[in-house]
C-alpha cells in the first residue's frame, strides 16, 4: 500500500510538470499508466508505447499483469484478443481480487479449446472468501479473430459482466437477505495467461500442445472509471489521472443497472449461450440451493 501511495504522489508531481496536451496524449490508451507486468520473466510485454499489451505462455511459464491502483467499486472495460488456433489447455483470466483471507473476487476466465471448437467463458463471484457461483457461456463470435470488449461493472448494488456491452451476467446485492456481497474490500485488476491443461479443456481430456507454443493473448484500450483507494484510506471517485482513460470522468457506472433493453439482452444470452449455471445445478446443491438463486422477495 505504501508503495502505491508514493508512486502515485510521484506521478502527480510529474503530471503537474507536464503540459496539458501531453497529459491528454498520455491518457490515450497507454496501458503503462494503469498496469504493471508482474510475472512471466519477459513473457508479458508492453508493445507500441503501451498501446498494446501481450501476454505469452510457453512450456516454461505463463505471464501476468495487475493494476497499479486498488479500487472500491468501478467499471472496467478491456479489449482482449484471445489465443487463436489450438488453444486447448490455456486459460486467460481477467478479474478483480482483494488480498488476504476471506477475499472478494470477480472473475472472467477464458478456457481455450482445440482449433475450431468454442472457447468457454467462465465467470465467478467470491464474497468473504466464498465462491462456488460459476456461470459459463459460449460466445456469439470467434474471440480469437479480433478484439472484443470484456467489462466488469461493480457498484454498491450490482455486479454486471458484459461482453461487447451486452450483459451476460448480473449478481445483485442481496446482503439484506444474508447473501455476502463484495462491498468493503479494495480490489486490484489482474490478468494472466497460464497453463491449465489438467482441467481447462473438456475437463482436462485435451492437453496443451506445446509444439504450438508460444501462445499469445493481446490487450488494448483499457477504460476504467472507478473509486481509487489510497494507502490512507481516502477514496476518490473522480477518475481523473491514471484510472480513467476518458478525458471526462463518467460516473454513470455508480448507479448503473440493467434497463429493460439490458434485461432482454441478458435473457437472450442466458437462453442461447449459457452452458452452466450453478443456480440450476440441483445435484451439486442437494441440501438446497444458495440463497441468491432463489427469487428475491423484493423483486
Ligand atoms: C520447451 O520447448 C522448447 C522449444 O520447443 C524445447 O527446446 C524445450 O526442451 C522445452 N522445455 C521443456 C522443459 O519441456
Ligand atoms: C466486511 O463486511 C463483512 C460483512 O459483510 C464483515 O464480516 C467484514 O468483517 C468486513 N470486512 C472489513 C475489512 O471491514
Ligand atoms: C471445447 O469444445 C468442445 C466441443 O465442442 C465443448 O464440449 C467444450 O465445452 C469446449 N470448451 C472447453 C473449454 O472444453
Ligand atoms: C501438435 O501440433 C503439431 C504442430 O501443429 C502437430 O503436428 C501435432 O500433430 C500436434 N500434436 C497433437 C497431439 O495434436
Ligand atoms: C458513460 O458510461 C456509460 C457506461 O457505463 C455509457 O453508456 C455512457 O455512454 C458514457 N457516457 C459518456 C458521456 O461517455
Amino acid at each position: 500500500m505504501s508503495s502505491f501511495c508514493c508512486s502515485f504522489r510521484f506521478s502527480m508531481m510529474l503530471l503537474g510538470l507536464l503540459l496539458a496536451s501531453s497529459l491528454m496524449a498520455a491518457s490515450a490508451g497507454d496501458l503503462n499508466q494503469d498496469f504493471i507486468i508482474t510475472w512471466g520473466n519477459g513473457r508479458g510485454q508492453m508493445l507500441d508505447n503501451g498501446q498494446l499489451l501481450m501476454l505469452s505462455l510457453d512450456n516454461v511459464s505463463g505471464s501476468g499483469f495487475q493494476s497499479k491502483n486498488e479500487f472500491l467499486f468501478g467499471r472496467f472495460d478491456m479489449q482482449i484478443k484471445l489465443v487463436p488456433g489450438n488453444s486447448a489447455g490455456t486459460v486467460t483470466t481477467f478479474y478483480l481480487s482483494s488480498q488476504g483471507d476471506n477475499h472478494d473476487e470477480i472473475d472472467f476466465e477464458f478456457l481455450g479449446n482445440s482449433s475450431g471448437d468454442p472457447y468457454t467463458v467462465h465467470t465467478n463471484v467470491f464474497s468473504q472468501g466464498k465462491g462456488n457461483r460459476e456461470q459459463q457461456f459460449k460466445l456469439w463470435f470467434d474471440p480469437t479473430k479480433g478484439f472484443h470488449t470484456y467489462s466488469i461493472l461493480w457498484n454498491s448494488q450490482q455486479i454486471i459482466f458484459l461482453v461487447d456491452k451486452i450483459p451476460i451476467r448480473e449478481f445483485t446485492n442481496r446482503e439484506s437477505e444474508g447473501v455476502p456481497y463484495p462491498h468493503n474490500q479494495t480490489m486490484k485488476i489482474y490478468s494472466s495467461l497460464w497453463d491449465a491443461e489438467n482441467w481447462a479443456t473438456r475437463g482436462g481430456l485435451v492437453k496443451t500442445n506445446w509444439t504450438e507454443a508460444p501462445f499469445n493473448t493481446y490487450y488494448r484500450n483499457f477504460n476504467g472509471n472507478a473509486c481509487v483507494v489510497s494507502s490512507i484510506g481516502v477514496s476518490s471517485c473522480d477518475s481523473n489521472s491514471k484510472t480513467s482513460t476518458s478525458a471526462v470522468s463518467n460516473k454513470t457506472w455508480q448507479t448503473q443497472q440493467l434497463d429493460s433493453k439490458g434485461r432482454r439482452y441478458l435473457r437472450w444470452v442466458q437462453k442461447n449461450y449459457m452452458i452452466y449455471n450453478y443456480c440450476t445445478d440441483y445435484k451439486r446443491f442437494s441440501n438446497g440451493r444458495p440463497r441468491e438463486c432463489k427469487r428475491s422477495k423484493s423483486h
